[in-house]
């Protein structure tokens, strides 16, 4: 791994000439490894079987069209035509000192917090590639407790938190091209190979591929709740990196002549492609297994393992190695809107703010590694693994999110529309009218509900 900066191309906030991704291939595969990641792999397919399946997934998948495609338009748009992070972006396209700089300082604080407890899942996630390797043996009850030995333990948590913080530090400090780009073309493709192999071995080699494609794509309405619903919004917003500025900032890489809106379709469609597949993959070795599909977040590394007992060590290691390079390819990308501030705003070097600042959210992420930490939290002790989690998907990306869209809606809208959208002025006023309209009330009923207001939920107080 190149622990060299890209001297060459760096610039600061004030300079136009911003450093580039060196083609538009090399872009695609690094915004969609920001988008594909633990949310695809281990959260979807868990809140899928949580919320009942079949509806749950149209759900989010209306939700990816009509809420996440045009913020993640606006985010580009911004990133492109502020060329800078989050910030700075907001800042260069409204007025000296406006409020609009808001939504830049909630994706840097979201940088810090999400990444702190993502490195910490992915710790565990990178550890069980080790743990795979000479097989799970035991029973059923001894290779669910591997888990809780892993979570529980403080010291093995924080060591493989500390080996994941140092990759993902190491890949930023070698740049956009040479660290980011090239980390993603090599990850990205390696991924989609691995899932796939495990798509089809759950789907033509177990006996559970029927059950799973029934469970995923037969909507059964009466499954579904309200807060169902509520997840399948603010997953739209995890999933697809939107909130926190982490598409401004890989926006403000981007060169003058790509077509926006067709990136953005690639990328929100490959994302939503890469969790159904990973559902898939998953749900058939459930099924095929009498698993329970309702397992919760412990649905990777509790109950697949049981069935890895069975399938032998390769398909096990194939899938943590999947889900390290997809979890990977993300934190890449959270540290980065904080070490893209860092060296626009303060002049810091690439190398420097790397590794201090991924030194600050290390520490703070220990807090998360340590399982037994518990504050009071909604009525209950929790620990910050689940309170940064519950935070920063329910308060700071929709609140990120609702005033990016508002932003792109309001302020940058005139200069968007020749040039984004060309001659197609009705897919224009349908942008437009979605993110006016669309968006916000959507925003504002998942933060209501994440404030525990909203009138026709129970919230049992
Ligand atoms: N989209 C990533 C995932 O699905 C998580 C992420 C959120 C990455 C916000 C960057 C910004 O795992």
């Amino acid at each position: 791994m190149s622990m060299k900066p890209d001297l060459s191309t760096e610039t600061t906030g004030k300079t136009s000439r911003r450093l580039t991704w060196s083609t538009r291939f090399g872009f695609i595969l690094a915004a969609t490894g920001s988008a594909i990641g633990l949310g695809n792999i281990w959260k979807f397919p868990y809140i899928t079987g949580v919320y009942g399946g079949g509806a749950f997934v149209l759900v989010y998948i209306g939700c990816v069209i009509v809420v996440g495609l045009p913020l993640m338009i606006s985010e580009l748009i911004i990133g492109r035509r502020g060329r800078q992070n989050p910030v700075g972006a907001f800042q260069v396209l409204s007025r000296e000192g406006s409020p609009w700089q808001i939504p830049g300082w909630i994706g840097v604080a979201a940088g810090f917090v999400i990444l702190s407890f993502y490195s910490v899942i992915a710790g565990h996630a990178l550890a069980y590639i080790f743990k795979s390797l000479p097989g799970f043996v035991g029973t059923a009850d001894q290779i669910r407790e591997q888990y809780s030995s892993l979570k529980n333990s403080a010291g093995s948590s924080i060591a493989w938190h500390t080996m994941f913080m140092v990759l993902t530090i190491a890949i930023v400090a070698g740049g956009v091209r040479r660290g980011i780009e090239r980390w993603a073309r090599i990850l990205m493709p390696t991924l989609f190979f691995l899932l796939l192999f495990l798509m089809i071995y759950g789907l033509a080699f177990t006996e559970g591929g029927a059950a799973a494609i029934n469970f995923l794509f037969n909507p059964g309405f009466s499954a579904l709740s309200a807060e169902g619903v509520l997840s399948a919004l603010g997953h739209a917003f995890f999933t697809l990196s939107l909130g926190m500025g982490a598409m401004i900032t890989y926006g403000s890489y981007m060169k003058k002549e790509v077509n926006i809106v067709r990136d953005a379709v690639t990328i929100s469609f490959l994302d939503t492609f890469i969790a159904l597949m990973a559902g898939l993959a998953i749900f058939s070795m459930v099924f095929a297994y009498g698993l329970e599909p309702g397992a919760g977040p412990g649905l990777l590394f509790e109950t697949l393992p049981v069935l890895f007992a069975e399938t032998g060590p390769w398909v096990a290691v194939s899938f943590f190695v999947l889900l390290t390079f997809a979890a990977l390819t993300s934190a890449i990308s959270l540290l980065e809107v904080v070490v893209s501030y860092f060296i626009d705003k303060r002049g810091w070097s690439r190398m420097n703010a790397a590794i201090i600042m991924g030194a600050v959210i290390y520490f703070l992420g220990l807090l998360s590694a340590i399982e037994s930490i518990k504050v009071p939290f909604r009525g209950s002790p929790t620990g910050f693994f689940d309170i940064f989690d519950f935070v920063s998907t329910n308060y700071m990306l929709p609140l990120g999110g609702l005033l990016t869209g508002l932003f792109a809606a309001y302020v940058v809208k005139d200069r968007i529309r020749s040039e984004e959208f060309g001659s197609s002025g009705g897919l224009y006023r349908a942008f437009v009218v979605v993110l006016k309209f669309i968006t916000p009330l959507a925003v504002l009923i998942v933060l209501l509900h994440g404030l525990e207001l909203l009138p026709f939920m129970d919230y049992g107080n």
